[in-house]
């Protein structure tokens, strides 16, 4: 029985030895043929995550502290320095998600639905809504956050689109 099976494997781990109808029989739990051996170290494309997992590993969440120093007049939160910090969370999560030089080449549409007072926080969230050839486009969430309690809103949404460039600033494909 499991003798014919030794002969063609490297290695075998044998769990007990027991014995049915008369006969000794040896459980082989662990018969590592040379092939599967080697299949068990994974090359880079087995892997490769779908774009799926990759949008789930790569959504970036950023908390920031709005101090007098980044507030505007009103004191509330000054919509340049938002922008910088959208723009900022949604590199973060084009790059995390391929891994290659990315640069912003559009940002459409960004709501500023409230104003975020001084002494509140805000969180960042970036996630990736579609990939394209050269280009894939990050949605960036920020939520107020009170400091002392829990309450939390959505204030400003925005969609951003990066490409892929190579070392000489030309798009290349985005790996997927
Ligand atoms: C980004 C850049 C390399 C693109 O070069 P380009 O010659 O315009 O590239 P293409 O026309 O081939 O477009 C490349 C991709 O970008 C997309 N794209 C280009 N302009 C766009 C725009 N205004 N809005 C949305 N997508 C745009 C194209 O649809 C294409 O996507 P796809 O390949 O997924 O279909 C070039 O415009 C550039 O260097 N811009 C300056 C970037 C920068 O300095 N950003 C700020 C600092 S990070």
């Amino acid at each position: 029985m499991p003798d014919t099976t030794v002969k063609r494997c490297d290695k075998v781990k044998v769990d007990k030895v027991t014995v049915f109808e008369g006969q000794v029989v040896r459980v082989v739990v662990d018969v590592l043929f040379p092939q599967i051996g080697k299949s068990k170290f994974l090359s880079p494309t087995e892997h490769a995550m779908s774009n799926k997992d990759k949008i789930e590993a790569s959504e970036t969440r950023i908390t920031k502290a709005v101090f007098p120093n980044t507030t505007n007049h009103y004191a509330t939160l000054f919509g340049g320095t938002a922008l910088q910090w959208m723009d900022e969370a949604a590199f973060i999560t084009a790059t995390r998600f391929c891994r290659q030089k990315m640069v912003t080449v559009c940002s459409d549409r960004i709501d500023f639905k409230h104003p975020i007072p001084a002494g509140t926080f805000v969180e960042l969230v970036g996630r990736v809504v579609k990939v394209g050839n050269t280009s894939l486009q990050v949605r960036v969430t920020v939520y107020l956050e009170q400091m002392y309690d829990e309450y939390r809103e959505k204030a400003i949404e925005g969609l951003f689109t990066f490409v892929a460039i190579d070392d000489n600033m030309q798009p290349v494909p985005v790996r997927r």
